[in-house]
């Protein structure tokens, strides 16, 4: 058994409509994929049609399953109205939403433009709750049960400088999603999320670690297993929450980051950099014979 391997049953999605939203690249690609390998109909969702289109040609022939490439912008309710009727229109009923579209960049909070920071409120925040309104008002009026899982971070709790309004966005899709899971499960309707840590794509890292930043910041180096995540591993969780094996998970938020935001938040964590020649000598101090 590998990490990198398929975790799910066969079949565990079958019969499942799922939309991702940023499905056509980084991570919604890879977890869109193995939704459909694990048999569900998937719809992939984002600004660019181009980029979806050569994304969901690529996923049909290596799987044979059916995509469907639906552009929209999030932030724009009649594109996400839309975007729920192509889907409907298509395979008859949406069962699950992966909110997983994001905007994000590092900067100095003050040096921030108003609109750049609203530009990541709107894509994150607003969204997602746009996606997640017309998704959820749709299942209630067809009583009809569905299924979120909204991504996050775990500088959703922590906070983070440098990313101040990506932090405050995360946080509110928590909220939401801890919110709706309360409200919304007499529907028949479950919320859950999951943070990951440092997993490598083109987008976040062109935006989080752009040029020499890289090899300045190794991400793998903040995490205590000691490597950033595979895409699969990331995948096999979001599966299993979007599929019925996780029917009593609700409100959850589930972190996939080796460690790595504990290993910040320990008081005493840093004492991995005594080396133990040093702590022989405190033990010897202490008189404990070695
Ligand atoms: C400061 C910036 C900026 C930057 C853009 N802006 N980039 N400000 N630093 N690096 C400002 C612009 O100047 C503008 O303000 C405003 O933001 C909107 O910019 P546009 O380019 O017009 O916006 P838009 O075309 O809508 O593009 C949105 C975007 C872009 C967020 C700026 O980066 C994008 O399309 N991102 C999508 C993919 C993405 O971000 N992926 C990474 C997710 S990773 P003014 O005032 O000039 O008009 C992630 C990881 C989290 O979330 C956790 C990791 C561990
Ligand atoms: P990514 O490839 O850049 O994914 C972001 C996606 O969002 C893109 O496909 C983009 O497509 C889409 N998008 C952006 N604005 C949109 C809008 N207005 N409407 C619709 N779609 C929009 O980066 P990623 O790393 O895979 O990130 C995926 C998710 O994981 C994000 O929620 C991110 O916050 C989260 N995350 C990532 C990491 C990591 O280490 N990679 C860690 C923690 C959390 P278009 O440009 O075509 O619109």
């Amino acid at each position: 058994m590998m990490h990198t391997e398929g975790m799910l049953k066969e079949g565990a999605l079958k019969g499942k409509t799922i939309i991702v939203t940023g499905g056509g690249t980084g991570l919604g690609k890879s977890m869109g994929l193995y939704f459909l390998k694990l048999g569900a109909n998937l719809v992939i969702t984002s600004r660019k049609l181009d980029v979806l289109q050569g994304t969901a040609r690529e996923m049909e022939k290596e799987t044979g399953g059916t995509v469907l490439a639906v552009s929209c912008d999030v932030r724009e309710i009649d594109q996400v109205e839309s975007l729920f009727d192509q889907a409907e229109a298509a395979f008859g009923k949406v069962d699950g939403v992966l909110n997983n579209a994001a905007g994000n960049f590092i900067s100095p909070t003050e040096r921030l433009s108003t609109n750049a920071f609203n530009t990541v409120i709107d894509i994150v925040l607003k969204g997602s709750a746009n996606v997640t309104m017309t998704a959820g008002k749709r299942w209630i009026q067809n009583k009809q049960k569905g299924t979120f899982l909204n991504i996050v971070t775990t500088y959703a709790w922590t906070g983070s400088g440098y990313v101040v309004p990506s932090a405050a966005a995360k946080a509110g899709v928590l909220a939401m999603t801890r919110s709706l899971a309360v409200e919304w499960a007499k529907y028949n309707i479950r919320s859950n999320a999951i943070a990951p840590g440092p997993f490598p794509t083109e987008g976040a890292w062109s935006r989080l670690l752009p040029g020499d930043l890289v090899k300045k910041f190794d991400p793998a180096k903040k995490v205590p297993v000691g490597r950033v995540g595979e895409h699969q591993e990331l995948a096999n969780l979001a599966a299993y929450l979007m599929s019925d094996y996780s029917s009593y998970v609700n409100g959850e938020v589930i972190t996939i980051d080796g460690g790595e935001w504990l290993q910040g938040a320990g008081e005493f964590n840093n004492l991995e950099a005594i080396p133990q020649e040093m702590w022989d000598m405190l033990e010897a101090s202490r008189g404990k014979k070695p």
